[in-house]
């Protein structure tokens, strides 16, 4: 859910202090110079230097330091978040900072605020309105649809003093993105038995009604025709059947199709190669890639980006039913190709290979997919680094740079000839699992999924199996699913848009 703010612009400080019952600023080091030109209080300037003087890093990023003053007979509480010094200001940055003040905000329960930062004075600093914006809608996200005797929300009206151009349109894009974000979220974080495939599919039904999208979802029967054996096989296990789900949003006319492909296995609970009781739960988040293609078709449609996007959405319930397929058995994909199904728990490369052929057969002219792949995406690069492989630099360089941009890390790995060897296969063409022999789980899991993608076609993969979801809040990212990638997504849209490339 939203974290129930009201965000408007203001440019009247003095007005916009008097009602507030809570102060929020962000500041850099370089900020404090000039926090007097916000036309505080002396009252609260005497508590910010106060409060500045008292911590030791006041300006690390995301850093929270509060207080509270009885301002006549009102208390009023006063937020300070640390943005950085240096070049490390950055959009990025305040968006952090305002993702911590936004749970500090919430915590105090208040009605109003005002949110101040000597940054947003010129002008010129749109971006950062915008991002800081999207910072608060996404720091105090909280997921509370199943808690019977949630406490009643209070909503915030949160005024942000600032003179930046083009306020209203930054406020309204942060806007798009936080609810396309919170959307996302709230998909990773609805347990395995109320949300399967086909309610995945009846739910993107309905984004695409409400944002003017074309959606198109292909049944058993119908992923029979097509001779999607991969995503099938996934699904044989399960009582509840496979979907895949097919959205179009077409914002440049006749210009080829960027698709974006998410996995979606609203449950992984390995199939026959079982994973182990520990933490199992946790793969109720293994149809985070799906969700954020569905965020970003969403939000590029409300964004009207002048692009042309395919979202495809591969849903199954990887279960070990009396159906299920067995390690050892070999299936056919939708393209032809045979895989040995060596281990069942490596199921999201067998429902993507039918899913980027699709997306290919529709005449896609680039495809990026993303998913919660692999475990060793963790190994490689921790739990805030999402892992591309790609056949195209330029495209995974797109990518790296929108990440940036969004606020999300990237890190491109290598695809050397011996992890392209080692996913052939002796008694089928490809193996959906190497063992543990050979290592780079991350690169040979993505390089199976480039297998299925016709070669002249720029692809790349984005393995989130290390950030779909956290265990404790940070910045603007909240606990449990993150939403991860789909503001890179978003980003993207725009990028490409930009160049041309649509
Ligand atoms: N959904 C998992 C990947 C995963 C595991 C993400 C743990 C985050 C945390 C995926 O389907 C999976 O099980 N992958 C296996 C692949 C292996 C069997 C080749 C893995 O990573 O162990
Ligand atoms: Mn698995
Ligand atoms: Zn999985």
């Amino acid at each position: 859910m939203l974290n129930n703010l009201n965000l408007s612009n203001t440019e009247k400080e003095r007005a916009a202090y008097g009602e507030a019952r809570a102060l929020v600023l962000l500041l850099c080091k370089e900020c404090e110079a000039a926090l007097s030109k916000l036309e505080l209080s002396d009252e609260v300037l005497q508590a910010v230097s106060a409060l500045l003087a008292e911590s030791d890093e006041p300006f690390e990023i995301g850093k929270v330091s509060a207080c509270s003053l009885l301002c006549g007979s009102k208390l009023r509480h006063i937020i300070i978040a640390g943005c950085g010094s240096g070049r490390e200001c950055k959009p990025t940055a305040f968006k952090q900072a305002a993702g911590e003040a936004a749970r500090a905000l919430a915590a105090k329960k208040c009605e109003r605020a005002v949110l101040a930062a000597p940054i947003l004075l010129n002008p010129k600093r749109t971006p950062y309105l915008e991002a800081i914006a999207e910072g608060l809608y996404l720091g105090a996200y909280s997921f509370t649809l199943y808690k019977s005797k949630a406490e009643a929300p209070v909503t915030c009206d949160v005024k942000i003093v600032s003179a930046c151009t083009a306020a209203d349109l930054a406020l309204k894009r942060a806007l798009v993105k936080g609810q396309a974000v919170s959307m996302v979220r709230d998909l990773v974080n609805e347990p395995g038995n109320k949300l399967g495939p086909e309610e995945l599919a009846d739910f993107a039904k309905q984004v695409a009604a409400e944002n003017g999208l074309s959606c198109e979802v292909l049944d058993r029967e119908a992923l029979k025709d097509l001779g999607c054996g991969a995503l099938l096989a996934v699904g044989q296990g399960s009582v509840r059947e496979p979907r895949l789900i097919a959205l179009r949003y077409r914002g440049a006319g006749d210009a080829p199709y960027t698709a974006f492909v998410g996995k979606g296995i609203t449950f992984d609970s390995g199939g026959l190669s079982l994973k182990p009781a520990a933490n199992m739960g946790e793969m109720k988040d293994d149809m985070s890639g799906a969700a954020a293609v569905l965020g970003a078709v969403k939000a590029a449609a409300e964004l009207q980006v002048p692009i042309n996007l395919l979202a495809v959405l591969s849903c199954a319930e990887n279960m070990p039913g009396g159906g299920a397929q067995r390690p050892g058995d070999i299936v056919t994909a939708a393209d032809g190709q045979t895989i040995e199904v060596v281990n069942t728990d490596a199921e999201g490369r067998l429902v993507l290979a039918d899913a980027v052929w699709y997306a290919a057969k529709q005449g896609a002219a680039r495809i990026v997919d993303i998913a919660t792949l692999t475990g060793a995406v963790i190994t490689a690069l921790g739990k805030e680094t999402g892992g591309i492989i790609a056949c195209d630099d330029g495209l995974a360089a797109a990518i790296k740079e929108a990440g940036r941009l969004a606020g999300e890390l990237w890190w491109q790995l290598p695809t050397p000839p011996d992890l392209r060897k080692a996913i052939k296969g002796e008694e089928a063409d490809l193996l959906n699992s190497t063992g543990s022999t050979v290592g780079g789980g991350c690169i040979t899991g993505g390089l199976f999924i480039g297998s299925f993608v016709p070669k002249e076609l720029p692809w790349a993969h984005l393995d989130i199996g290390g950030t779909a979801s956290r265990a404790k809040a940070a910045g603007f990212v909240s606990k449990g699913g993150t939403g991860f990638g789909t503001l890179t997504l978003i980003k993207l849209t725009e990028t490409l848009a930009a160049e041309g490339q649509r």
